[in-house]
């Protein structure tokens, strides 16, 4: 027997040796340390032993449990240790995550916020949940006025306030210029208030919910000069030196006279062509603000002027060269494919 247990000593830890994993070694351990293994097999025996081999033997057969399951938890360690620095070569590149990047209006809203805030504009956000007060009775709307019919406008099912009248999604980022004359509380008012809009309006020109941009000067002595010279250098710093503008005649309930704005067609420069008919591109309204609304903003119009302007961010994203976007409702259509071009 004690032949038996040296052998079985040797023949357990070469094979301890040679494992290749620690599948190998779990087998190695049933093998020999199992229930059913090859040592206890042996310990059947022990009732057959002379007392004076038996404490010799239990000494050996104690050792030789010992030294295997010794010699399997150490194994495993390596096992381990090893499988771990075959995998993990620090020389590999790493695997890249997937970076997205800002929607394309979002990077056309920073672009535009840059371009004013430079010449001395402040960047201002006024509701989307608005009264009627701020988005059309203060800007001279008539209480018959189309722009407030349900087909247009939003409303927001709440009690009727006595002063301000009834919520709605704001149509448009004019309802900022009292609120901006209130919160200045005097000239100079220099505002570019980039905010959602909301219309009952939907094909490739229009959405539902879409961003505008609204420009306020007040101040003494301001002109439709210095409206011109604002529009051109948005124009040139957005679309490119060789695009110009031009103010046509047009109609606004808050602003006299009031102008829509065009743009050179990029494609054609202004000469004509398929997309622009005549040249132009319509960017949008513009005008000296209304002496009435100055009133409602508590600025006395023999003292102060004002231009205001409101032009769609998409829209005008539309109309930058190279974007060459057909449909303004792509921009919201969460296609990662469309998104990822820009
Ligand atoms: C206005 O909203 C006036 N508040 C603009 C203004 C401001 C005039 C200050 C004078 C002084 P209008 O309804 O034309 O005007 O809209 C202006 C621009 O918003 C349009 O030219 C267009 O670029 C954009 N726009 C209007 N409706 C939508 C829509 N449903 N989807 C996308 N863009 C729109």
């Amino acid at each position: 027997m004690r032949d038996k247990l040296q052998n079985l000593k040797n023949e357990a830890i070469a094979l301890i040796g040679q494992a290749q994993n620690n599948e190998d070694l779990e087998r190695i351990r049933i093998q020999y340390l199992g229930k059913s293994g090859q040592l206890n097999e042996i310990a059947k025996n022990f009732k057959d032993l002379k007392p004076e081999e038996k404490s010799e033997i239990g000494v050996l057969f104690n050792d030789v449990k010992s030294s295997i399951s010794n010699a399997l938890s150490s194994s495993k360690l390596i096992t381990q240790n090893t499988s771990l620095t075959a995998d993990f070569d620090p020389t590999f590149p790493g695997k890249k995550p997937a970076i997205g990047h800002l929607h394309p209006v979002t990077q056309a809203i920073s672009e535009i916020s840059g371009i004013f805030t430079r010449i001395g504009f402040t960047r201002v956000r006024y509701p989307e949940v608005e009264w009627d007060w701020y988005a059309f009775g203060v800007l001279n709307f008539p209480k018959d006025h189309p722009a407030r019919d349900d087909w247009e406008t939003f409303w927001v099912d709440t009690k009727e306030d006595k002063k301000f009248g009834r919520m709605l999604l704001t149509p448009h980022t004019s309802s900022g210029q009292v609120r901006e004359m209130e919160r200045a509380g005097k000239p100079p008012v220099r505002m570019i208030n980039i905010a959602k809009c909301y219309r009952r309006q939907s094909d490739v020109s229009h959405t539902v919910m879409f961003h505008q941009f609204e420009g306020l000067v007040i101040d003494k002595g301001i002109s439709i000069v210095h409206l011109r010279g604002t529009i051109e250098h948005f124009v040139k710093s957005f679309f490119g030196p060789k695009r110009t503008s031009r103010l046509r005649p047009y109609h606004f309930q808050f602003t006299e006279p009031s102008f829509e704005v065009d743009i050179s067609c990029g494609i054609c420069s202004g000469r004509g062509c398929k997309l622009c008919k005549e040249g132009w591109l319509e960017l949008g309204g513009a005008g000296m603000v209304h002496p009435d609304v100055l009133k409602a903003g508590k600025v006395d119009p023999a003292k102060f002027s004002g231009f205001a302007f409101g032009w769609g961010v998409e829209r005008c994203y539309m109309m930058k060269s190279g974007t060459n976007i057909d449909d303004l409702r792509l921009l919201y259509g969460n296609d990662i494919r469309f998104l990822n071009q820009f």
